[in-house]
């Protein structure tokens, strides 16, 4: 077997906690929910079933609300090993009974993942299809709420555009676009025992958010706290709220996904109501469009002004999937000299932020680095937007660097130097749907 597959699945294995996933041995010790997605298509490689119940039990974490959480906890992780933990986000009253959450959210990735699940099952011929369309009955109602959730509580004027409360809700937690909202956020007190277990889990503490970053991560969950995270008030006082144009970008594409899904779910009269949010997003995208940077950009809800960044989130119309003239402007800069086909880079892969930027740091999480499963989703972008050529150029690319770095959690792209965990999951559910992908 391919030497790199054998590694990938090596890595699930070694992270499988039996019905889920941790995302990393030590420094993600609980089931994360977009980790959870990508894990969910990695998995779906060797068992489509077993794919099925990472979905599930993250979804066992789903609030009443609708909303699928950034964390559902594994109360067996000792106390202190990750913070916040399970006891610092006071969300007993709101996660469903027996289950530990956090209480913001991540990425709707989920959808797309079990499309793919059901099209992995799909070529398998062992009957796993069958047990797929059987989930897909009950699975899609949730995923229904959740995107409703999404498009009501963090979009309560019809905007097209999903709010984000948190960084981390992002998923690309410390990226320059969140600086000028992150900066005006003012905590009362700064605690002087800030925990950052995370620290001691990477090599380099630059690596990982800055304290003062933390101290603010920290205050914006205080706050949602204080409120019983009442979203409606969180909407009109929370002192971060970024209209997010990645993760806005994603719902649409999992919107479509989720329409095509309705007949399976056997509610094809939904897919219409689907495909018309999708639709409204990729028109608020649209919006959203900045002339001289040629990038989306997101919006701060506070002070009503676009945040000029230039980062990955930029390519959000082509996740959305745009139309054709500005897919190709998004593709010629994807490739261009300030993204992947910048000078000097170990492989020609996307960056989260473009080397120009005066913010970009080629060490620093989501400052720069590149990351697998976001040159997953751009890849998807691609080949869904007919542009075979350029994504069959991103995956070689992609899986020439993934032999090089392993299971790595990203990549500094100059040096190539993998960093973060070398055991990442969602990392190693790329090179088994890379691997597998037959054109
Ligand atoms: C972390 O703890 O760094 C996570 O990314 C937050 O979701």
């Amino acid at each position: 077997m391919d030497e790199l597959a054998k590694r990938a699945i090596e890595v699930l294995h070694g992270n499988d906690r039996g019905t889920w996933t941790r995302p990393s041995p030590r420094l993600y010790p609980h089931q994360w929910s977009w980790d959870a997605a990508f894990v969910a298509m990695g998995w779906a490689q060797l068992d489509p079933v077993r794919a099925l119940n990472e979905l599930w039990s993250l979804l066992r974490g789903q609030w009443t609300t609708g909303m699928v959480p950034q964390i559902v906890f594994d109360l067996n992780v000792g106390r202190g090993r990750y913070e916040p933990g399970p006891n610092a986000w006071g969300t007993a009253l709101n996660a469903p009974p027996g289950v530990a959450t956090s209480g913001i959210c991540q990425p709707p990735v989920h959808a797309i993942a079990l499309a793919r699940i059901r099209e992995v099952a799909a070529g398998r011929n062992d009957g796993s299809l069958h047990e797929v369309d059987d989930a897909i009955v009950d699975l899609y109602p949730r995923l229904d709420r959740w995107h409703r959730w999404l498009r009501t509580a963090r979009d309560p004027e019809g905007t097209g555009l999903i709010t984000i409360l948190h960084p981390w809700e992002s998923g690309l937690d410390n990226s320059p676009r969140w600086d000028r909202p992150l900066s005006r956020v003012e905590p009362d007190e700064l605690l002087d025992d800030l925990p950052r277990p995370d620290l001691t889990c990477v090599a380099d503490p630059a690596e990982r958010p800055t304290n003062p970053e933390y101290q603010r991560y920290r205050f914006l969950v205080d706050r949602l706290i204080a409120i019983d995270y009442d979203q409606d008030k969180a909407m009109e006082e929370h002192p971060f709220r970024v209209a997010d144009v990645w993760f806005s970008a994603i719902l649409a594409s999992a919107d479509d996904v989720l329409a095509d899904l309705a007949p399976i779910a056997g509610r094809p009269e939904e897919g219409d109501r689907h495909r018309a949010d999708a639709e409204h997003t990729r028109r608020a995208l649209d919006t959203c469009w900045d002339e001289d940077l040629l990038a989306c950009l997101d919006q701060d809800r506070i002070t009503g002004r676009p945040i000029r960044s230039d980062t990955m989130g930029g390519f959000a119309p082509l996740i959305a999937g745009c139309d054709l003239d500005r897919s190709a402007v998004l593709v010629d800069r994807l490739f261009g000299p300030t993204y992947a086909g910048a000078d000097g880079l170990a492989w020609p892969l996307p960056l989260t932020t473009a080397t120009t930027d005066p913010r970009f740091d080629r060490r620093g999480y989501w400052r720069g680095p590149q990351w697998p499963p976001m040159t997953w989703l751009l890849w998807r972008a691609l080949r869904m937007g007919g542009h075979t050529r350029s994504a069959a150029t991103l995956r070689s690319n992609a899986i020439e660097q993934l032999r090089d770095t392993g299971c790595t959690e990203y990549v500094e792209p100059y040096s190539g130097r993998a960093l973060g965990s070398d055991s990442q999951s969602w990392t190693a559910a790329v090179v088994l749907d890379l691997l597998s992908y037959d054109p």
